[in-house]
């Protein structure tokens, strides 16, 4: 039987009143004989299997395969739906990765049949309105960038930032040099130096000055025509803007590299100026977190990646043209990268993308970012005297605080974290950006109301206070979830991932 085990670490502060259940595997549950369906009698004779195929295509029974009713299988499976935290279910605060909520409408837009099982082997001629709709979504992220082209195919913000790479790489090679390096800020989301590295540059790191920000003697002095490029994040990710980007962009171009600006963070200043107007030559946008799409998991997401003219002839191919009143895929371009991706990219997410644009409109888009600037400094003035802040400049639509403070009474930003889901809030983004020792990277979007963000404010100090009153409760939370604290070495190092029936030695291995 079901039964309640878990108990709020505050039970008068939490304010969680829901029951958790402890939920059996489907092997554990069942009866002989009981299924989940009934057919009507046979009218055909019922022969034996071994009649009508070889012995060998005969599967042996399972041992102890359970037998179940359709109601057990739906509860099994909606109990353990409720044990999944989404940004439909509370506040979600996962700094660098912009999880806001995603309206409704774009996934029924994506579910329309015409859309959802339009088969990509249709002709172009009968694919015309899919075709018209990323045709469009360029359009409409062009404007946004202010870049001049755009390709839709990249299936993640790491993949646009290869394809973008790519096309540098191919670029130089191109004027008849092969650059070496490329900097990157010690800020940097890992996977741009896995990217430069996958292009086969040396990466090359410029440390932050004491505003967490890029300094341009520093890069000036570091610069030279061995070097393709620099990637940077523009806010980066401590949510600063980088003020001197026009003297960065200067400085690059001035020895004939490039500028890779990775767009993760675009949800902070689109609509309010352009990347392009900044020098930016590669921008990849993140489909997946600005234009609202949920991701996690692993995916699926959308990385589109916007150029100036001179990368135009390495775009990956096909590309997509508007010519004599249709839509057409170019694949005739022969100083394309390639392909990057099957078929035309994550077609579901950008029709979740377009549609998030279109219902949006200029105006929409440059509220967003306003609200998400308001939101994410609303928390951080309402916090700064809880928490160290590293760098006080002013930033944009997230905030880096530090367990400073708090590890003085022995409570870590881990514990921080896992507190934090016993209030029952996902926590925010830890130990990221590197260059902040203890971060609690909060980032909390547009989307969440005053009422959200004071409780999550009143959640954190109270936490704050508990760090320094009852400081020994954090080593064993959470409490709340049905797994609490994991062993997070040994759980990704020997996760225990078969099960074996009870009464055999051991029940999983
Ligand atoms: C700043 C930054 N750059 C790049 C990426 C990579 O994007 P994706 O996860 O879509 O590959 C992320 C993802 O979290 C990010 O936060």
């Amino acid at each position: 039987m079901n039964k309640p085990t878990r108990q709020p670490p505050n039970a008068s502060s939490t304010g969680i009143k829901g029951l958790v259940f402890d939920e059996p595997l489907l092997f554990e549950m069942g009866s002989p004989g009981r299924i989940a369906y009934s057919l009507p009698k046979y009218d055909v004779p019922e022969v034996e299997l071994e009649a009508i195929l070889p012995t060998a295509e005969i599967r042996d029974p399972i041992a102890n395969f359970p037998e179940l009713s359709e109601l057990d299988v739906v509860r099994h499976f909606t109990r353990l739906s409720q044990w999944n935290f989404s940004i439909d279910t509370n506040f979600y605060p996962l700094g660098s990765c912009t999880m806001k909520y995603n309206p409704k409408v774009n996934n029924e837009m994506a579910a329309l049949p015409g859309f959802a099982q339009h088969h990509p082997y249709t002709p172009e001629a009968l694919s015309q309105g899919s075709l018209q709709l990323m045709f469009e979504l360029q359009e409409y992220l062009k404007e946004i960038s202010g870049m001049a082209h755009v390709s839709l195919q990249p299936a993640a913000g790491a993949q646009g930032e290869l394809t973008g790479m790519l096309m540098i790489h191919a670029y130089h090679a191109s004027q008849g040099t092969q650059r070496k390096k490329v900097i990157l800020p010690d800020s940097a989301h890992g996977t741009n130096p896995a990217t430069a590295s996958l292009c086969g540059y040396s990466v090359i790191q410029i440390q932050s000055d004491e505003r967490g920000l890029i300094d341009p003697n520093k890069l000036e002095s570091m610069m030279d025509e061995e070097t393709a490029a620099i990637m940077l994040t523009n806010p980066n990710t401590l949510g600063i803007f980088e003020t001197d980007i026009l003297k960065i962009t200067e400085i690059v171009h001035n020895k004939g590299g490039l500028v890779y600006c990775d767009g993760a963070n675009l949800n902070a200043v689109m609509g309010k100026t352009k990347m392009r107007a900044m020098g930016v030559d590669v921008l990849h946008f993140n489909l997946h977190k600005t234009f609202s799409t949920p991701h996690g998991g692993g995916g699926p997401g959308a990385g589109p990646v916007g150029i100036v003219d001179k990368l135009e002839p390495f775009l990956p191919k096909p590309v997509i043209e508007h010519t004599g009143g249709k839509y057409v895929l170019n694949r005739d371009r022969p100083d394309s990268i390639g392909k990057m991706k099957a078929f035309y990219g994550n077609f579901g997410i950008l029709v979740r993308a377009y549609t998030y644009i279109r219902s949006l409109g200029p105006e929409g888009i440059k509220q967003v970012a306003e609200m998400a600037v308001l939101n994410a400094n609303y928390i951080k003035a309402s916090l700064d005297e809880h928490y160290h802040l590293p760098y006080n400049g002013p930033s944009l639509h997230e905030c880096v605080f530090n367990d400073k403070r708090q590890l003085k009474n022995k409570v870590s930003t881990m514990d921080i974290a896992k507190m934090l889901i016993d209030y029952g809030f996902h926590p925010p983004t830890i130990y990221f950006p590197l260059i902040v020792k203890g971060a609690l990277m909060i980032e909390p979007t547009e989307t969440e109301s005053k009422e959200t963000l004071d409780k999550f404010i009143r959640t954190m100090k109270d936490i704050a206070k508990l760090a320094e009153t009852k400081p020994e409760i954090f080593h064993d939370s959470p409490r709340m979830p049905v797994v609490s604290r994991l062993d997070e070495i040994t759980a990704a190092r020997n996760p225990k991932l078969k099960w074996k029936p009870e009464g055999l030695e051991s029940k999983a291995t």
